[in-house]
């Protein structure tokens, strides 16, 4: 059977990247310096997400950063005096890792959101330069592992078939329904990991939940998102909140959910942040022959100390029994 004939023919290769948040989780350590900026393993988080979403096609980025976020600009600048004085020494393993930063046919834009006013006023801040063109956005606290598949890649092969925005949607327990914007989801729900959506629900109470998919940090949006967060108001926390555009163009042009098989690590947590490094760290061969007889020493301690302290709890759970 011939495959169905696509709803559009729009490459996909803007990507709008917020990273002007606060980042108060990571207090002290996020007073100076951009969360984004923090490394997992040796690389900043932002640097997962570039690679992430070239790899999909991207090639034109907006940044949207914040007071004292200037660092970003610097990494991903082309450091002539360093390259130079590497290539002088004939290290050039690390010559290549820094000239890989950032590939020589990507763009990076960064344009300022003069204050935190959320996640829909961060993209709204690109809206000059995605004109009128659909755009990816990837929200660099997420990292998410391409071993299986490039989850914007697949994104934006939908939006090609539907000519609808789509977020990437993750099942979540039931219980936890209440910490995600959840979808709500119209006929036939997920077939192939793809489903329509009727409309989203930001952080329901858990027994109002229409299902139990979250929404994750990818989209692929259309145009009419940009107009759209122009007239949206404060809502919750009095933010302006991307949810609440993304509510008004399913209404009217429908919207898709992709449902993600790939490892996540939510890196703007501390348990998230310290998991990633874990993992990525396991990745090298080198790193994981040091670290793995480490990581046991270090669990085996944890589970002594735990020993020496259940009897304790034993003595003072049988006290209240009596
Ligand atoms: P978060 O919800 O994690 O907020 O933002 P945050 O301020 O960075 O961190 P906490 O909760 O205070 O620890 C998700 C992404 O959206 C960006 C952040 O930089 C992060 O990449 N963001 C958030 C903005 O760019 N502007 C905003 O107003 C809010």
């Amino acid at each position: 059977m011939p495959s169905p004939k696509p709803k559009t023919t729009q490459k996909v290769t803007k990507a709008v990247i917020p990273a002007a948040g606060l980042g108060t989780r990571f207090l002290p350590a996020t007073k100076a310096m951009p969360k984004e900026m923090l490394t997992v393993v040796n690389k900043p988080i932002i640097q997962y997400a570039i690679e992430e979403a070239y790899e999909a096609g991207i090639r034109e980025f907006i940044i949207i950063t914040g007071r004292g976020k200037a660092v970003m600009e610097n990494h991903f600048d082309h450091p002539y005096e360093l390259a130079d004085t590497l290539q002088k020494k004939g290290k050039l393993a690390e010559l290549e890792s820094v000239n890989k930063v950032l590939p020589s046919d990507a763009r990076i834009y960064y344009t300022r959101q003069g204050q935190p006013l959320g996640l829909g006023h961060a993209i709204a801040c690109a809206a000059a330069i995605t004109g009128d063109d659909p755009f990816a956005v990837l929200l660099p606290d997420d990292i998410i592992c391409r071993d299986k598949e490039n989850p914007v890649a697949e994104m934006i092969k939908i939006y090609q078939q539907t000519g609808q925005s789509v977020v990437l949607a993750e099942e979540v327990p039931h219980d936890r329904t209440n910490q995600y914007g959840i979808l709500s989801l119209a006929g036939k729900g997920i077939q192939n990991r793809r489903a329509q959506v009727s409309s989203f629900v930001e952080k329901p109470k858990i027994e109002e939940a229409p299902s139990n998919l979250a929404i994750i940090g990818r989209y692929v949006l259309t145009p009419a998102h940009m107009p759209q967060l122009a007239q949206t108001k404060p809502g919750k926390a009095g933010e302006i909140q991307l949810t609440d555009a993304m509510v008004e163009v399913c209404k009217r042009e429908g919207f898709m959910g992709y449902v993600s098989q790939s490892k996540r690590f939510d890196c703007g947590d501390k348990v998230g942040f310290q998991m990633a490094n874990l993992y990525f760290a396991m990745q090298d061969p080198y790193i994981a022959s040091r670290l793995q007889p480490f990581l046991h020493q270090t669990a085996a301690q944890y589970d002594r100390r735990r020993e020496v302290r259940l009897p304790e709890t034993t003595k003072s759970a049988g006290k209240k029994a009596s």
